[in-house]
């Protein structure tokens, strides 16, 4: 694949480079890096180990420096105290040009950009009534329903119920994540049980076929080079038109409102719809399934961390009144228990640290000036600004040691969220992004922890898990995929699991 995309960025943009030729440091703008290579500029070797491309830049440059990627130029802000201080230029950003083009991009919908004149909805606001507040409690509640269905599903005689089944965890993290996932955003069709998992098991295949040439996509790659994954984008968006849609019943308020909106997406047909709900499904699984990966994986293989969430968990279920038994009666936790289980947070956010590599990206709308604690940079029109937050989830000296698993790095002596971060005696406001920050933050991020916990919850409660080899080697995580966020391991661990008896 890199091979593809290196011919066809040379061959394609080299003629825009020579009438362009490349761009020269002004006075008062960061220290510049061109890159050797036209258009591409540095992108080769940001590509191939971003965050050692980015220490370099800063052993060498200081905490800010711009590098040409692909065309663009983009200023790179390390120094983590001055995070804040970057999102505090608001006015001068463009938060979405960037998501709405590389969006559209990758699933292929026209502009969602209101200001393209096709659409008038508000996208942020529909993310946030139908993600957040009321409207996650049942998501929740159903996420849990669709959880247990397929972990437990009803009627499963004893004898092959309670039987060891070994699997590769990530394997078993995307399927379960991908199918409850699924049934949660876009509906059950009950007449037809049998058919309907073999659907989502199909749309599971599609999914990792088109998943695969994500990065392509966004590096600017036509689909149209990837017959296979292409295909499998255009049956996923298929069975997500509205004749299908209808069909299902408990359909989240997020796509039924997307479904049925007339004002909002007028000018796109039925096709097309079907596209941006592909563009969600995208967002609610991309991340979801290595994060839920990360996480049983960390807590399983840690002996301190598995015991301290088994106590939490065994604890919240008893105050709950909830027991978890062999009749599959269905557990159940509301939002204010959920969000009171410090130990799978710390845990879910140590994980997370470790393997996220999200790059957080805004256009400058005008020509202006940075200003930072240490010195203001011009930056041009167009140009991006960038975060890449490994560098501060790594950063030694906020994380000491910071390449191991520590599961109660986000607790406090009280046992409570640890919010106190310090670098070089500077108290952190910003010490933990993987769901990115400011305006552009998550929208599913506290969905998204939920589900994770939701699914913890049933491992520990009804399954007995063993590693096959213990103790396991961690595996690395999968840098093609830097950028876009939680990186997914680069092989699969085996791991045994059995229904306990209840
Ligand atoms: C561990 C899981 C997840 C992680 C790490 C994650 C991370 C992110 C990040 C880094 C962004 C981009 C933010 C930016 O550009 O600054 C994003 C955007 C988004 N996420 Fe998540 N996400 C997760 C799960 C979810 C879930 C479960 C949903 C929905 C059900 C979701 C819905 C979205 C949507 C709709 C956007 C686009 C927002 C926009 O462009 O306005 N995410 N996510
Ligand atoms: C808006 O829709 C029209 C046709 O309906 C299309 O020709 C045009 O390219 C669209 N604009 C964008 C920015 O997608
Ligand atoms: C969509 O609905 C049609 C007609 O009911 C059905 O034949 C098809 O299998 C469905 N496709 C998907 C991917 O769900
Ligand atoms: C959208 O239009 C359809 C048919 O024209 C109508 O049945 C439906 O109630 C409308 N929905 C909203 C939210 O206005
Ligand atoms: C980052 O910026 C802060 C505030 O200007 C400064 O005190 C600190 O020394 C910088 N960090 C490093 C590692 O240079
Ligand atoms: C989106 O909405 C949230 C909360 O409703 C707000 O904090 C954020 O600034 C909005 N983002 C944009 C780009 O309008």
């Amino acid at each position: 694949m890199m091979t593809i995309s290196l011919i066809w960025g040379l061959a394609v943009v080299c003629g825009i480079w020579v009438i362009f030729g490349i761009r020269r440091r002004k006075a008062g703008e960061p220290p510049l890096e061109n890159g050797l290579i036209p258009y591409l500029g540095c992108a080769l070797k940001f590509g191939s180990n971003p965050l050692e491309f980015l220490r370099a830049n800063q052993r060498k440059h200081g905490h800010v420096f711009t590098c040409k990627l692909m065309g663009r130029y983009v200023h790179f802000v390390t120094n983590s105290s001055s995070y804040p201080k970057v999102l505090s230029h608001g006015k001068y950003f463009d938060w979405k040009k960037f998501h709405y083009t590389t969006s559209a991009k990758a699933f292929g919908h026209r502009s969602i950009d209101p200001s393209d004149g096709n659409t008038t909805e508000n996208i942020n606001n529909t993310f946030a009534k139908t993600l957040q507040g009321d409207a996650l409690h049942s998501l929740s509640e159903v996420m849990m329903q669709n959880l247990q269905l397929i972990l437990r599903p009803p009627g499963l005689p004893k004898s092959e119920s309670s039987v060891w089944v070994t699997e590769g965890m990530y394997a078993f993290c995307y399927r379960v994540m991908f199918e409850a996932g699924y049934l949660t955003l876009f509906g059950r069709d009950t007449s037809k049980p049998d058919a309907q998992r073999a659907l989502i098991l199909n749309n599971l295949d599609n999914f990792k076929q088109f998943d695969q040439v994500f990065p392509a996509l966004v590096a600017g790659l036509p689909i149209r080079l990837f017959r296979m994954a292409h295909k499998a984008r255009e049956k996923l968006a298929e069975g997500l038109k509205h004749k299908n849609l209808s069909k299902r019943e408990q359909v989240s308020e997020l796509i039924s409102l997307r479904m049925f909106l007339n004002d909002t997406l007028s000018t796109f047909d039925d096709a097309e719809k079907a596209k941006t709900h592909l563009a969600i499904l995208w967002a609610s699984q991309a991340n979801t399934i290595p994060a839920t990966f990360w996480s049983l994986f960390q807590m399983i293989r840690s002996p301190e961390a598995l015991k301290a969430a088994s106590e939490e968990v065994n604890g919240a279920l008893q105050s709950a009144g909830q027991k978890p038994s062999g009749e599959g009666n269905a557990i159940y936790l509301d939002q204010m228990q959920l969000n009171d289980l410090p130990v799978l947070d710390s845990i879910i956010k140590e994980a997370l640290r470790l393997s996220s590599a999200s790059l957080n990206i805004r256009t400058a709308k005008e020509d202006f000036t940075l200003h930072l604690e240490d010195g203001s940079y011009n930056i041009r029109k167009d140009d991006i600004i960038a975060l890449y937050p490994q560098l501060m989830h790594l950063d030694p000296e906020i994380y000491p040691d910071p390449l191991t698993f520590k599961y109660d790095r986000y607790l406090d002596e009280n046992g409570k969220a640890k919010t106190s971060f310090y670098s070089n005696g500077n108290k952190l406001k910003c010490f933990y992004m993987p769901f990115g920050s400011g305006a552009t933050i998550c929208p599913g991020r506290l969905f998204a922890v939920q589900e994770i916990k939701q699914f913890l919850i049933l491992m520990l409660s009804c399954f007995e898990l063993e590693l096959v080899e213990s103790p396991v080697q961690c595996p690395p995580l999968d840098q093609s995929r830097a950028g876009l966020g939680i990186l997914p391991p680069l092989h699969d661990i085996e791991f045994k699991y059995k229904l306990k008896h209840l």
